[in-house]
């Protein structure tokens, strides 16, 4: 049975005390509204990761996830932020390969591959995001795109290591535009990338990974693409600043 989870992206968003007060008011709505096992995972700011730790300490389906790590261990890299640090401040996931990453700092598939194998190295888990562009839904076979990016990035990792990646599908042109894609387009991608991964770890493999969908989500559009077999929960960004719509979709999942 693979696990049903909602994240929250804050993105570049929020100052410490707006931080503060959505995870307070997260935590309260999902205890007394939230019946459902979902994992929630809550993106923030990586200056906010320990703080928010502290307030969702007695949620047990709440966990952190950092926007990004670097590839290397440690050492002079200025400004960056290893995976052995987020394992050391509890962090559980971390978003690999996020497309504002590739697209505004020049993340290759090769890059997020070390990414991934640095993060796995650490005991943190990869939140690995993939996605088409519009121009390559509608010039190119996008479906096999999303599948070389995950084949680059993920395809040399063993079975236990690939069981412990959680995939996010999110078409970029869907992304912060109010374009969500339809169910029908978000389950022929996610049903594709399930099968790519039985053609290279088996069906049973495959069957345990969650497949989980971004772009432009909302609590009105949540329940639908939830729906569908292979949509295993969702990647939200700006749905995910709004204590109730966020709610609301951890509530539909
Ligand atoms: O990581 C989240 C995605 O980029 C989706 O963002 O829900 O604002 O479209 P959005």
């Amino acid at each position: 049975m693979r696990k049903k989870i909602v994240a929250g992206n804050w993105k570049m968003n929020k100052l410490l005390d707006e931080a503060v007060a959505l995870t307070s008011e997260l935590v309260n709505m999902a205890k007394d509204e939230v019946q459902n096992d979902t994992k929630v995972i809550l993106c923030p700011p990586s200056i906010y990761l320990t703080t928010i730790k502290n307030y969702i300490e007695n949620s047990p389906n709440f966990s952190l996830a950092a926007q990004n790590c670097s590839d290397k261990v440690s050492g002079a890299f200025t400004g960056e932020i290893s995976a052995q640090m987020l394992q050391a401040v509890g962090v559980e996931y971390v978003l690999i390969g996020h497309s504002e990453r590739r697209q505004y700092f020049n993340e290759t598939n090769a890059l997020l591959a070390e990414k991934v194998n640095t993060a796995l190295a650490n005991g943190v888990s990869p939140i690995f995001c993939c996605g088409e562009s519009l121009d390559q839904r509608q010039n190119e076979d996008y479906i096999g795109f999303v599948k070389n990016q995950i084949t680059e990035s993920l395809f040399h990792l063993s079975k236990d290591q690939l069981l412990s990646v959680v995939i996010a599908y999110e078409p970029i042109w869907a992304i912060g535009t109010g374009l969500t894609a339809s169910a029908e387009q978000a389950q022929e991608m996610h049903a594709a990338l399930r099968q790519h991964f039985a053609s290279k770890y088996g069906a049973d493999v495959a069957d345990e990974i969650s497949i989980l969908y971004g772009g432009s989500v909302t609590a009105a559009s949540a329940a639908e693409l939830f729906a569908s077999p292979d949509i295993d929960g969702g990647l939200v960004g700006g749905a995910s600043l709004k204590s109730r719509e966020f709610t609301n979709i951890i509530k539909a999942r």
